[in-house]
């Protein structure tokens, strides 16, 4: 059993991750090369501890017994008895590097190394020590305590009992361990990638405003956070820089393209709420968002014909429209009169005119992946006629829920980025980054997704999720960013669920 950890680099993440192996049980040694650091660092846990017992999670022995596991040390050779050591230094290879192979002369050949890096390779860290097979990525999460999940980083040539002994005391302090091998951003920023890259693709055409693509998204999957309040609260620099990196650790694969409009409002200094300013402005920490203005009511003077397959949602449109006092067509085609909605997957509006053989000026999308009774889309297309989308919007909007008008877009904001964020959980799936348990466990407790990849597939449907990529890619020119993982394929051909594993 590993009882005695040593903890180098006492900033936001040593110094939770300290507490937490203090708190479960474990000797904790904290080091830091600068020792106001490592005193605030203590300080700051005691504090953390103390609100804890004043709110009756801890007694005072319990908060005397952690504190008393938790002692600050002024060297390095103070740690050579340890079982475990944990680095949490800056993020720098060749500093990683150094240390472990300082630490190495001070502790015997079974002493596991353990890296909390985020994005460095374990394999390249571990290349430098006389003895690779003792070393494992260990990466939390902030802050540490809170947030249940730590991922278990096997390097090419980690010894396997080394994660089976980091398993066992992630899972005694009560942290979900997701074993994954050494690629790309791990697990969680890897699957991470597609929210924020597809949202940054909708801006970069122009598709929607960076408001209306998180308050669709909040609204429709109901994600916690919008990707561009996620990015500010990030900060651009460091996730823009997480594109860049993931992107090219996977030979520009364009799956991972970052944004260059995201790259310019780096170099503007556009950071988020750290800089006072990013996709949001901030006052006194507050983001400040725009009002949404209310549907102007129009008259509703054209009658409405409907273009939708699925009978549940038809009955729910029409439940919608015919609320709003709107005469709906029944016909299998429009009268030269009708205004026309149309319900494509993964098909921009104009596509969906041109094989539906519909009147342009009249013809607008509505997004079926959404929560009707929250907030609802409408499409507009360069063809339409303004007067139009103003029925349309009253039509849709007669009764306070908001809608959203975007431009013409493969797939809205929402089916693109569940497309994506679905295609990539399978993706990692299938290249063995993780089982279908662990990625759908993992995801939601580090990203606070409602669902995993996989459940989101399961939820909006694996063949539609098909459709919707395969019409993307075809609205695109056949771009490989869109293509579908082999593994949502193979699963909706045979009819299987996303989270089937395999061999
Ligand atoms: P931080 O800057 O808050 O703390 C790093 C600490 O390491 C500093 O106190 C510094 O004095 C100390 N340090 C630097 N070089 C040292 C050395 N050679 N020996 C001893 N102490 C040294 O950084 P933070 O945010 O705690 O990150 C630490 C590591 O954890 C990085 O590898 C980072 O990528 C990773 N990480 C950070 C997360 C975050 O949200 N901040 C999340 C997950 C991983």
């Amino acid at each position: 059993m590993i009882s005695s950890i040593g903890v180098i680099g006492a900033g936001a993440m040593g110094r939770g991750i300290a507490q937490l192996f203090a708190s479960a049980g474990r000797q904790v040694l904290l080091f830091d090369q600068n020792t106001e650091v490592l005193e605030q660092a203590l300080t700051f846990n005691r504090q953390l501890l103390e609100r804890s017992q004043a709110k009756g999670r801890l007694s005072e022995d319990e908060l005397q017994a952690v504190l008393s596991r938790m002692q600050p040390v002024s060297s390095l050779d103070e740690l050579a008895d340890c079982d475990l050591l944990i680095e949490a230094v800056v993020e720098r290879l060749e500093v990683k590097q150094a240390l472990f192979l300082e630490l190495e002369d001070k502790v015997p050949a079974d002493t596991i190394l353990a890296s909390n890096t985020s994005s460095l390779s374990v394999t390249r860290i571990a290349s430098a020590c006389r003895h690779p097979e003792r070393v494992a990525g260990f990466h939390f999460f902030n802050p540490v305590p809170l947030m249940k999940l730590v991922e278990v980083v096997r390097g090419e040539r980690t010894d396997p009992q080394v994660i089976v002994r980091l398993v066992e005391l992630a899972e005694q302090a009560g942290h979900f361990p997701a074993i994954t091998p050494d690629t790309p951003g791990f697990l969680v920023n890897h699957a991470g990638r597609a929210y924020a890259t597809e949202a940054q693709r909708l801006l970069v055409e122009g598709i929607a405003t960076p408001q209306q693509i998180d308050r669709i998204l909040r609204d429709g999957p109901g994600f916690p956070m919008g990707p561009f309040e996620l990015a500010d609260l990030t900060g651009l620099d460091i996730s823009h820089a997480v594109m860049e990196s993931i992107f090219e650790q996977h030979y520009q694969d364009p799956r991972y393209s970052p944004s260059n409009l995201a790259a310019q409002r780096v170099a503007a200094g556009l950071f988020g709420r750290k800089s006072g300013e990013g996709y949001y402005r901030y006052e006194q920490g507050k983001a400040l968002r725009e009002m949404e203005i209310a549907v102007p009511r129009v008259a509703l003077e054209r009658p409405f014909w409907l273009d939708c397959a699925d009978p549940a949602l038809r009955a729910r449109l029409r439940q919608l429209l015919q609320a709003a006092g709107v005469q709906l067509e029944e016909g299998h085609e429009p009268s030269v009169s009708a205004i026309c909605l149309v319900t494509p997957l993964g098909e921009d509006a104009s596509s969906c005119i041109q094989r539906l053989g519909l009147p342009a000026q009249s013809t607008l999308a509505v997004e079926t992946l959404c929560d009707f009774d929250k907030r609802r889309v409408l499409m507009r297309q360069p063809a339409l006629d303004p007067a139009v989308l103003a029925q349309a919007r009253w039509a849709l909007g007669h009764d306070g829920v908001p809608v959203e008008v975007i431009n013409d877009s493969p797939g809205f904001v929402t089916q693109r980025v569940i497309a994506s964020v679905v295609n990539l959980g399978c993706e990692i799936a299938q290249r063995r980054i993780a089982d279908p348990y662990t990625l759908e466990r993992a995801i939601p407790l580090a990203l606070g997704y409602p669902l995993g990849p996989l459940g989101f597939g399961e939820h909006y449907g694996a063949a539609r999720i098909l459709r919707i990529l395969q019409n993307m890619q075809g609205c695109y020119g056949n771009e490989p960013r869109y293509r579908p993982s082999p593994w949502l394929r193979r699963r909706v051909q045979l009819g299987l669920p996303l989270t089937t594993a395999e061999e």
